[in-house]
This record gives structure tokens, sequence and C-alpha cells, in this order.
């Protein structure tokens, strides 16, 4: 029997539309594993106790705190990350338009929690109303934008969803 902490699992995990066969330690978080494992560092790391919600990621399409789940608990499901939202290469997704438009980010380290969060938000409200955003985004923290801009990204982005 192999001593605490150091069982390793064989994961199969769809990243993006992409799938990855790894063999990890049972304890590996997913946070680690998209940033280490994967290299995609787009996931951003803050307080690592479910507090801050930077490390956003979308499970099967709804946001969870990747912080929270260990990478075996993801096998044989679909997780999104920042790096999957942009349609291609040197394209923007509406979301990430909105931000950089609206000025809904300073030094960025709460945006792609914010950005994941929202994509599943405004998958189901497409129209929402001020309010709907802040509850949508309060369990994500920002250090540095008062919010207000990151609530006019949110809805300009859904003006652009509804138009596209
Ligand atoms: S790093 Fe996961 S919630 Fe803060
Ligand atoms: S833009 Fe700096 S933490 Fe949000």
């Amino acid at each position: 029997m192999s001593a605490v902490g150091t069982e390793r699992r064989t994961i199969r995990v769809t990243v993006n539309g992409a799938v990855y066969e790894r063999d990890v330690e049972a304890r590996l978080l997913l946070s680690d594993f998209l940033r280490h494992e994967l290299g995609l560092t787009g996931t951003h790391v803050g307080c690592e106790h479910g507090v801050c919600g930077a490390c956003t990621v979308l499970l099967d399409g709804e946001p969870v705190r990747s912080c929270l789940l260990f990478a075996v608990q993801v096998d044989g499901h679909a997780i999104e990350t920042v790096e999957g939202l942009a349609p291609r290469d040197g394209e923007l997704h509406p979301l990430q338009r909105a931000f950089w438009e609206k000025h809904g980010l300073q030094c960025g380290y709460c945006t792609p929690g914010m950005l994941m969060v929202l994509k599943a938000f405004l998958a189901e409200h497409p129209d929402p109303t001020e309010e709907e955003i802040r509850e949508a985004i309060s369990g994500n923290l920002c250090r540095c934008t008062g919010y207000q801009n990151i609530v006019e990204a949110a809805r300009y982005a859904a003006q652009l969803l509804r138009s596209s």
C-alpha cells in the first residue's frame, strides 16, 4: 500500500476540447494540475482556500473553484479554462473584448475567474440586471477595480453576445 499522499491515479480529462491523460498524485489540486501539468497558467491562484474566486474554471459548464478540487475528482469530465474562451488565436471572446473596451481590469489577477464565472452566468442570463451581475460576481474578489467597470463590462458582453 502506498504512503498517504503519494498514491497515484491515471486520469483522463477534457480541457478546452482536448483530451489529456495523466498519471497524477491523488492529492494534486485541480488548479495545480491545470497550471503545472498542462501549463495552462491563465487560471490564477490567489488564496487557495476557496475564498477569492481567482481560480474559477468551468466543470461540465458549471463554475467551480479549482483550488478546492483534486484533479482525480474531474476524471472523465470536461474543464474549460480562460485559455478556451477565444475562438482562435488573435481573436477575443465577447467577454474578453468587453473587459478590454470597458477597462474591466487593472492588474488582471482576478480576471480569469471573473470571465469564467460570467461565461456561465450569461449563458443562463442573456439580459441581466446590474443587481444580478453583482450577485453573480459576488464570490470573486477584485482588489483593484472597485467592480464598477467589471459590471459595465459584463453588461456590454451580454449585449455583444445577444447580437452575435
Ligand atoms: S485560489 Fe481558489 S478561491 Fe482563491
Ligand atoms: S484587476 Fe486586480 S484584482 Fe481585479
